[in-house]
């Protein structure tokens, strides 16, 4: 008969010790307002912060790294982004009316130019409103649209760095659908999952419902490297005869891309497919995140029957947006995974595991960029080689190598995963026009190489 065994009085009272052992969260990396010292590294790079379609023709208002502003498209065509006070008694521009040229107060008619500079100051004397002209200025922010989204730079504007052209903007075939989806945590603990690949065997397969593909179960062969601003995390998965390597990545500070949410289960060929979005976590303030992106459909990317709003939900979360509690605790995805953590999670009192490695290189190389701009050094820009798009890698190559007879197969994985990714890597050296072809060739040729020493 099996014995019941009580706790001892020590162990039931535990929870009351580590209650009060309660760590802080982590400023120097979580918060994000102005003059903080995350807040202004991250203010060192452009991000999306809404999609084109949120601009009509009326002003709309966000919070964007803890600052309340004010997007808005003129008649003539150009976008906006100032603060949302207006300088002379402080109403709010979100009431305001876009003109031809700039932006109108509600309240007492003063008008702003895209740039912040006021242009009018109707009902006051001449020589007032042109010393008020000379003097007052409504803070704004450069902006830009590209394919869908609203790009900002909100940081010194002597360190305005050239906007980022990724080869992702402009894959051959391939069709972005812009979406955003809303976090109700800390940026960092959504950062987090796209280095944590281990992740989607559990939340997005074993535990919650198979979310994308059923092969994802399978645990895989973690792999890890670091390129310049690039941190990489790969899962190298068997898959009867294939092996299927899927590539997540993080390119500082937060940009993010990933293996394909349904374009391959890994029973198929197939070499350097591409992310399934092409996408940053942005801060609106220290509780409260968006991931803006665009989802990507397309033979290299996911099948286009997904192009829709509800594809874009389940290829960012695995699960629609808006659930009752109940379905999300039957089936959490990742918003629920990272919001459950708490409006913003205490490092301190996690217990990083093997699997956590790619998290914990990405916290200490942010921490240090973010302490070099405190002493005085700029942070890296990412780069691109001469006349070239920067490059990136996620995405999924499946190839056919079956396992080898009496031989250690999770050594062949782990060697097929490093192999897989440095060709990619390669890859850089070919410009734009040739490098998929490159890769891609040099991938099928490894496949046969390895056919051979079968
Ligand atoms: S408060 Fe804006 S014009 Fe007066
Ligand atoms: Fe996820």
């Amino acid at each position: 008969m099996n014995q019941i065994v009580e706790p001892t009085g020590a162990a039931r009272c535990q929870g009351y010790q580590l209650s009060k052992q309660r760590n802080a969260p982590d400023p120097e990396l979580t918060q994000v307002g102005p003059g903080t010292p995350c807040g202004e590294y991250l203010r060192r790079y452009w991000h999306p912060v809404a999609l084109a379609e949120d601009v009509g023709e009326v002003p709309y208002k966000l919070r964007i790294l803890g600052e309340d502003v004010i997007l808005f498209r003129e008649r003539g065509g150009r976008y906006g982004l100032v603060h949302q006070r207006c300088p002379h008694r402080l109403a709010s521009l979100e009431y305001g009316t876009c003109e031809d040229r700039g932006i109108r107060c509600c309240y007492h008619g003063w008008l702003f130019d895209v740039d912040g500079t006021l242009l009018e100051t109707p009902g006051q004397p001449e020589e007032v409103g042109s010393k008020l002209r000379e003097s007052v200025q409504l803070g704004a922010y450069p902006v830009r649209e590209y394919k869908g989204l609203i790009f900002a730079y909100m940081g010194p504007p002597e360190k305005i760095p050239p906007f980022p052209i990724y080869d992702a903007f402009d894959i051959p075939g391939m069709t972005l659908m812009p979406y955003k989806a809303p976090f109700h945590c800390n940026w960092l603990q959504v950062l987090d999952a796209i280095l944590d690949p281990i992740h989607t065997s559990f939340l997005h397969s074993r535990i919650s419902r198979v979310q994308f593909t059923e092969a994802l179960g399978e645990l895989g062969v973690l792999g890890f490297a670091e390129r310049g601003m690039q941190i990489v995390g790969t899962n190298t998965r068997r898959v009867n005869d294939n092996v299927w390597i899927r590539v997540n990545e993080l390119i500082l500070p937060n940009f993010t891309q990933a293996g394909a949410a349904f374009a391959t289960d890994g029973t198929k060929v197939r070499y350097f497919g591409r992310s399934s979005f092409t996408r940053w976590v942005v801060p609106i303030d220290d509780e409260n995140s968006w991931a803006i992106a665009w989802a990507c459909f397309g033979e290299r990317g996911d099948p286009p029957q997904w192009m829709t709003r509800e594809g874009c939900e389940l290829i960012e979360q695995g699960e629609l947006f808006d659930r009752t509690y109940e379905e999300k605790q039957r089936h959490p995805g990742d918003a629920e995974a990272t919001e459950g953590m708490g409006r913003i999670t205490v490092h301190a009192d996690e217990h990083l595991a093997p699997s956590d490695r790619g998290i914990a290189v990405m916290r200490q190389r942010m921490r240090k960029a973010v302490r070099d701009l405190v002493a005085g050094k700029e942070p890296p820009q990412p780069t691109a080689p001469a006349g070239q798009t920067i490059r990136s890698l996620g995405g999924d190559t499946v190839i056919h190598a079956p396992a080898r007879k009496g031989g250690d197969d999770e050594a062949f994985l782990k060697e097929i995963g490093k192999k897989v990714l440095d060709i990619q890597m390669a890859g850089d050296a070919r410009s734009d026009a040739e490098r998929d072809d490159w890769v891609i060739a040099e991938l099928k040729a490894y496949e046969k190489q390895l056919a051979v020493a079968q």
